[in-house]
Order: structure tokens, then sequence, then C-alpha cells
């Protein structure tokens, strides 16, 4: 199953490629900074259309159509296109999101980042692999010397000054601070030993499925903020190296 995922995904890709830099037709979602685009929507439409020819009876989340929960054990979890406001303005950073639960498991997750043509992609219990190649969170366990990222809510006026009071004590215990604007990738990131740490709230299963088993399966660590285990639903989400990950949950103590 996981080949036929990480084909779909690329396929959606391809679509996402082909329409990077040319005239979108933009909407406005829930918010004035929440987008949707006609490629997001036309990668999406790829993705189910190959679930229900191939899987009719799975279960969908998928955020562009919404839910559709049939008999079946397994559920597709989609996001199209993560980074849809990187898209619009021509960042090339965003990915096509796919996770597989079994009842209320991830037992299957592929990212795909599109513009490096990279499959991120996990199996539960069989590790984490980039292209094929196996990936793992990195060894260090120096706050101090870790490279770290977070995302901001589209409804960022809600909780700003403690989102603000985090961001200011991980500028302060870090090296260094990254916002690259695509949940999906800021896992892969933490997956495939580029960023010790994660952090954000208020995402949505689709940003959060195949993501949160990438770095599981990578050697990494999951929680909420306060150490608590998530699950796709949660609403906050940190995930590190496993060896930053105390020290990281100092910082939302405080
Ligand atoms: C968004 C991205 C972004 C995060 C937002 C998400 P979208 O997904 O993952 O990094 O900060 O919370 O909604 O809307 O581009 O699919
Ligand atoms: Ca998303
Ligand atoms: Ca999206």
């Amino acid at each position: 199953m996981i080949n036929k995922i990480i084909n779909i995904a690329k396929e959606a890709g391809e679509v996402i490629r082909n329409g990077f830099g040319e005239n979108l037709k933009i909407e406005f979602k829930t918010g004035e900074n929440n987008l949707v685009t006609n490629i997001d929507k036309a990668a999406e439409k790829i993705i189910l259309d190959f679930v229900k020819l191939e899987y009719p009876h799975h279960s969908i989340i998928a955020e562009e159509s919404g839910t559709k929960f049939n008999s079946s054990d397994y559920t597709w979890v989609i996001d199209p296109l993560d980074g849809t406001t990187n898209f619009a303005h021509g960042l090339p950073i965003f990915a096509v999101s796919i996770g597989i639960q079994k009842k209320d498991e991830t037992i299957a997750g592929v990212i795909y980042d599109v513009m490096n043509d990279k499959i991120y992609a996990a199996e539960k219990g069989a590790g984490t692999y980039v292209n094929g190649n196996k990936s793992t969170v990195t060894k260090n366990n120096n706050l101090a010397e870790s490279l770290v990222v977070t995302g901001f809510p589209y409804d960022i006026k809600k909780d700003l000054d403690e989102t603000v009071r985090v961001f200011t004590q991980f500028l302060l215990k870090t090296r260094g601070v990254r916002r690259l604007g695509s949940a999906a990738i800021d896992f892969c990131y933490v997956a495939s030993g580029v960023f010790e740490g994660f952090w954000e709230s208020g995402l949505n299963p689709w940003d959060v499925c195949a993501g949160l088993l990438l770095v599981k399966e990578a050697g990494g660590t999951t929680s909420d903020f306060r150490g608590e285990p998530i699950n796709i639903f949660s609403n906050q989400f940190l995930a590190t190296n496993g060896l930053v990950h105390k020290k990281m949950l100092e910082v939302f103590s405080h």
C-alpha cells in the first residue's frame, strides 16, 4: 500500500509543481489569511479519485472536501497542499501529506516535498525513509545547540501573548528558530535530522497525521505542550528528537 500512496502523492505533486508560478484562482476560507487555490482543489481531486477507485470502502478526512465516514477501519487523512500561502506567493516550500489510520492509529504516512522531489515515508514499526534511504532524528541533546521550528496559527490573535512569549524563550534558549510555513515540511525536517524540534498549536488532522508518524518512526518523540500523549485531533503538537523533548517542555510550563 505504501508504494501506492507514494505514487499518488507524486501525481498530485506534479500538478502542484506545474501550477507553481502560474496564474492562480485564489479564494478565502475562514479568516482573511486562510487561502485555497484551484491547485489545492485539483491536487485533492487526484488523491480522492484514486481512493474512491482503489479503496471505495475507506473513510476520508480531506482538507478541502471534508469528511466522509464509511464502515471500514481505514481512514485516509489528506492535505493535498500544505503550505498554500507559500505556494501562492511563489515561495517553494510546500508538500502533499497523506496519512492512513487503522481504527485510531496512524499506520502509514507519506509527505512529498514537491519542489525538492523528496518522498518522506513511514509505516508503523518499519522506520522512516527519505527517497528510500533510512532517516533518523538528530542525536543532539543540547538545546542551546539546537535549531528548532514553529508555525503560527491563521488565527494569530488568539493566544498572541503566549505565542510570542514561547517564541521569545526559544530564541533565547536555542541556536535559532525557523518559521517555514508548512507544518508537513517542519515534521519532515525533524524526522530527517535537520531540526531538533517543532512546535505548533491549532493544527488540523491533515496537517499532522503523516508527520507525527514520520517523526516517531525516525526515533523522535511527540506530545502536547504538557508532555501528554496526542492524537491527530489534539490542539498542541511538540515533535522532537526525544533528547531535547523535556527541555522544550520546560519552556511551555513557565
Ligand atoms: C498550514 C501550514 C502552516 C501552518 C498552518 C496550516 P495549509 O496548512 O501547515 O505551516 O502554520 O497552521 O494550516 O493551510 O497551507 O494547508
Ligand atoms: Ca495544512
Ligand atoms: Ca492545505
